[in-house]
Order: structure tokens, then sequence, then C-alpha cells
């Protein structure tokens, strides 16, 4: 049994709505996974070693999905989606390597991180490698206009994650810069994956904007809800550790949603945790307090459900078939998820 399989077995919730949609691709994200088991590849043992153990560990394989979901919708008839979800998913993959790095997570995929086993080091050349890899599949494909989204979604996810490391520990942080930060750093590779599945057969302005704008939202309310996951999930679900936002000082969401009503000492405590990252052993139990006091974990919550909406308008104009109604589903599965 896969670590996948694993994780949808403890927990039901949200795992419904997330099979019509790996029921529709599953044979293409077969041929997605022998893509990549293939293409990680390499003389350099550490670096297929170092790979397999994040790739083979499970994921949830949204974005390949969703790139092969969307060429779907769009009724394109080839295989390059095939080859461009598993591009996408090397994306995917290369910047987990480096975020792990640099926010010192230990668990990713309920198994420990790349970086805790083979360092620093190792992590970030082998992230690298993945981006290349991604890069070749792309020149493989051939296409500028996928080559135009892919590489300046790359060019944004780095952006997004140095954003976030320069806007590390301030606590009065806006919501305006979190969002800027989410859109950049997870939203955009959602956004490209679904927006390459419209451009595969030429340019068609219409469909390019509608799947660009269901990924981006789409994209928006998982990282929304990925920070609520974050303070309240449990690690066995998530696969990776309960707490790591606010032990690295990080300012998502529910943070800036309870700063914003805070008295001066919960302001204190803020600036202590976060701002200074001076933390002992009841901090983080405290913080959850102080969030659910203000509601900050619902709040934001409502916050993902209209990115949600947004997400679902874009859909409306595309007929009815087994694939739009799974994408569907998939908007309620990032609301209701536990993983
Ligand atoms: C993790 O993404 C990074 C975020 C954008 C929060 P996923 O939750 O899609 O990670 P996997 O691929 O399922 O492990
Ligand atoms: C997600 O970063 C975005 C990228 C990996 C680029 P986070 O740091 O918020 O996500 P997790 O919690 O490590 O998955
Ligand atoms: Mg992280
Ligand atoms: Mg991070």
């Amino acid at each position: 049994m896969t670590a996948l399989s694993q994780i949808y077995e403890k927990s039901n919730i949200g795992s419904d709505l997330l099979k019509p949609l790996q029921t529709l691709v599953s044979s293409d994200l077969e041929r997605v996974n022998a893509i990549i088991l293939d293409r990680l590849k390499s003389p350099i043992d550490l670096i297929p070693t170092l790979a397999r153990h994040l790739i083979a560990a499970g994921g949830k394989r949204m974005r390949p999905m969703l790139t092969l979901a969307c060429s779907a919708l769009v009724e394109h008839n080839s295989d390059r989606p095939i080859r461009l979800a598993a591009a996408i998913e090397f994306i995917h993959a290369a910047t987990l390597l480096h975020d792990d790095v640099v926010d010192e997570s230990e668990l990713r995929r309920g198994v420990p991180t790349a970086n805790s086993v083979w360092g620093n080091q190792a992590s970030i050349l082998v992230g690298d490698f993945l981006f290349s890899r991604a890069f070749e599949l792309m020149v493989e494909d051939g296409s500028l206009d996928v080559l135009r989204i892919l590489s300046s979604a790359s060019s944004k996810i780095a952006e997004g994650e140095v954003m976030q490391l320069v806007s590390s520990k301030d606590v009065t942080t806006s919501q305006n810069t979190y969002l800027e930060i989410a859109t950049y750093k997870t939203a955009t590779l959602f956004e490209a994956a679904c927006q390459v599945g419209a451009v595969l057969d030429g340019p068609n302005l219409e469909n390019e904007r509608a799947l660009a704008s269901f990924g981006r939202n789409l994209g928006l309310a998982f990282q929304l809800v990925d920070d609520v996951l974050d303070y309240q999930a449990s690690s066995e679900m998530i696969g990776k550790n309960v707490g790591d936002d606010f032990k690295e000082g990080k300012i998502t969401l529910p943070v800036i949603l309870a700063y914003k009503k805070a008295n001066e000492d919960e302001k204190k405590f803020w600036q202590r945790t976060l701002g200074t990252k001076q933390q002992n052993a009841k901090d983080f139990g405290q913080a959850l307090a102080y969030l659910n006091k203000h509601r900050a974990l619902d709040e934001t919550l409502t916050h993902a459900q209209t990115y949600i909406h947004y997400a679902q308008e874009s859909l409306i104009k595309f007929k009815p078939s087994p694939y739009l109604s799974a994408l569907f589903d998939l908007c309620e599965f990032c609301l209701k998820r536990a993983f």
C-alpha cells in the first residue's frame, strides 16, 4: 500500500471529493508517474535516491491531475498533457525540496524530509536537478506557449518564496502582502497547470483565461486551507509537522487576522513568539487559543470559500461533463481536506 493510500485510509475527510478526479485520470496519471520515475534516472546515485524518497512517498498529485483534467475539458486529444503533467510535478517536487530547507521542516509526505536525511546542500542541488528535468520535458514538448507559462510560473514561485522570507517574523504584515505571497508561491503553479491544458491546441484566449482563473483561485484557497491545517490538523493526516509555521515565525492569514483584533498583551505575545521567535513549550497552545478566541481560523476558511466560489465561477463557460463535475468536487475537496 502506498503512503498516499494509507493517508486516504486514515482520513475520509475530503477523500470522497478527490475520488472522481482520481478515477477519471487514473490511467493517465500512471503514465505520468512512469515518466517521472524514468526521468529521475541519473548516473549520480544520490540524485535518484534522494528524489525517489520524496516522490515515491506519495503526494496528492493535484497539479498533474489538473493539467490532465483541464486538457480533457477543452477536448484536447494527444499524449502531450501526460509529459507536461510530469514536468509540472517535477517543478512542484523541486520547490518542495527547496522549501523544506528554507522552512527547516523535518516531515513531508509522512516521511522525514530529504534535508533531514541528506542535508541542505544535497536537497538544494537535487531540487535544481528536478527543475532542470522539468525544463527538458517542456522543450521536448516544443510549444513556446507552454514554455512561456511554465517558465514564468517558476520565476514567480521563487519570487513568492523570497517575498515570504523578507516578511517572515514581521507581525504587521498586511493581508494584501500575505495574499500576494500565497498567489506567487502557490496559486501560480495551480494556475499554470490549468492554463497549460488550455493552450495545447493553439492559443484560445477565452479558455486560457477561464482555466487560469480557475487554477489561481483554487490554488489560493488551497494555500489558505494549508495555513489553517498548519495550526489545527494532525501531523499523521497531513504528513507534515503541525505547528511548523508558528515555529518558523511565519506570518500567515490566521495570525494576521488574530493580530488585527489583538489586545496589547496578545500583540506582545505575537511579537515575542513570531517577531523574535522566543518560544516556550506552552506558546503553541496559547497561540491556538488566541486564534480561536478571534475566530481567525474560521475566518481564514471563509476567505478560502470565497476563492473557491471564484474558481467555480470560472468554470461556468464549460459544458457539463464528468471532468467538469470532478473539478467542482476538487474545489470542495480543497476546502474540506484534512491532508
Ligand atoms: C504542498 O502542496 C505545498 C503547498 C502549496 C502548501 P501539496 O499539499 O499539494 O503537496 P503534496 O504534493 O500533496 O505532498
Ligand atoms: C508552499 O510553501 C509553497 C511552495 C512549496 C513553493 P509552504 O511552506 O507554505 O508549504 P508547506 O507547509 O511546507 O507544504
Ligand atoms: Mg514549507
Ligand atoms: Mg515555505
